[in-house]
């Protein structure tokens, strides 16, 4: 359970303590708790370390468990792992959750589609300094020269461990941590899965695509059983949908077929608007909010909160 869930179960037992008097306490916005009871928002991280300290006077028990990572793998190119990870990085943002970003992808696509100027790179001196997007929004860029990283990084008996140790001291700062990877599933792709709690996985829905995906999983399977590790897959989203192409459903249907539960309800459509957003380096949600992608994108982000 969720520090978000164990809060409301919390509140909602203990209806003899004051709503209000708890957000004056905390020094919480007045209504805030009480919409977020209604479902109607969630808690920041900020709103959290406020509010923990004074439920615990109450009775309250939970340790903030906040941060979840999430690493955004498909060994395919092309596949919108970018993309998904702007955009449901740039939707939990705008739920009012704290929101890294973090570009592994020498590519630095990322980081361009963010606007951001591509220097630096996680593994640099000041790499684990996050740059400010907007609000709740932050991002770790990526240069060419993250690649060039690799063979020092290997030197080391913790090789795999590079980016988990980068990342999780900024745990505390953050309710999601997004990491966007290269398409293959090498040196920094696999430190990205054993830093994650979870990995999602975009995929079109085209021929070979299941299996793909079918490697992803035994490769996790790998991971799992060599370093000790527990990784799940979070699930899988079917991205550049189109239901005008017969054989898409097709292929549709046999990944929800073959991987069941595993595959997100929500698909991303096929829509212009997207490439319009990364070209001028917006998300969707800035470049066309009412857009079926930016539509598409809120529903999945939200699908994704129902899973953990
Ligand atoms: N839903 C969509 N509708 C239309 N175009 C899309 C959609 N999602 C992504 N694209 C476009 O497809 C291309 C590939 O997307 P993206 O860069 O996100 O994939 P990727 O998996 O990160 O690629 P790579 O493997 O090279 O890192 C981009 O030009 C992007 O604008
Ligand atoms: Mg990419």
């Amino acid at each position: 359970m969720s520090s978000q869930d164990k809060i409301k179960a919390f509140l909602k037992e203990r209806d003899a303590i004051s709503i209000s008097s708890i957000e004056k306490e905390s020094g919480l916005p007045a209504t805030l708790l009480s919409k977020f009871l209604k479902g109607n928002r969630p808690l920041n991280t900020s709103h959290l370390k406020k509010i923990i300290p004074i439920l615990e006077k109450y009775g309250y028990e939970g340790v903030q468990d906040g941060c979840k990572i999430i690493a955004v793998v498909n060994h395919k190119g092309g596949v919108s792992k970018t993309t998904s990870t702007q955009n449901i990085g740039a939707c939990l943002a705008n739920f009012g959750y704290s929101v890294l970003l973090v570009d592994l992808d020498s590519q630095a696509n990322l980081t361009e589609n963010c606007g951001i100027e591509a220097e630096g790179n996680l593994f640099d001196k000041s790499g684990s300094t996050p740059v400010n997007i907007r609000e709740n929004l932050d991002i770790i860029p990526c240069d060419l020269f993250l690649h060039d990283k690799e063979n020092e990084l290997r030197q080391d008996l913790d090789q795999w461990y590079k980016v988990k140790k980068r990342l999780d001291p900024l745990r505390v700062n953050y309710d999601f941590i997004l990491i966007d990877t290269a398409p293959n599933l090498l040196y920094f792709t696999t430190n990205a899965m054993v830093a994650a709690d979870e990995i999602l996985i975009p995929t079109q829905a085209q021929k070979n695509s299941a299996g793909g995906i079918g490697r992803i999983m035994e490769y996790l399977d790998q991971i799992n059983e060599q370093l000790t590790q527990n990784k799940r897959i979070m699930g899988i989203a079917i991205t550049q949908y189109s239901a005008l192409q017969k054989a898409q459903e097709i292929v549709e249907e046999n990944i929800q077929d073959s991987l069941g539960d595993l595959v997100f309800d929500q698909v991303i459509p096929l829509n212009s608007a997207v490439q319009q957003a990364n070209l001028l380096n917006q998300d969707i949600f800035e470049y066309q909010p009412k857009s079926k992608a930016a539509q598409a994108y809120q529903k999945l982000t939200k699908e994704i909160l129902r899973r953990y």
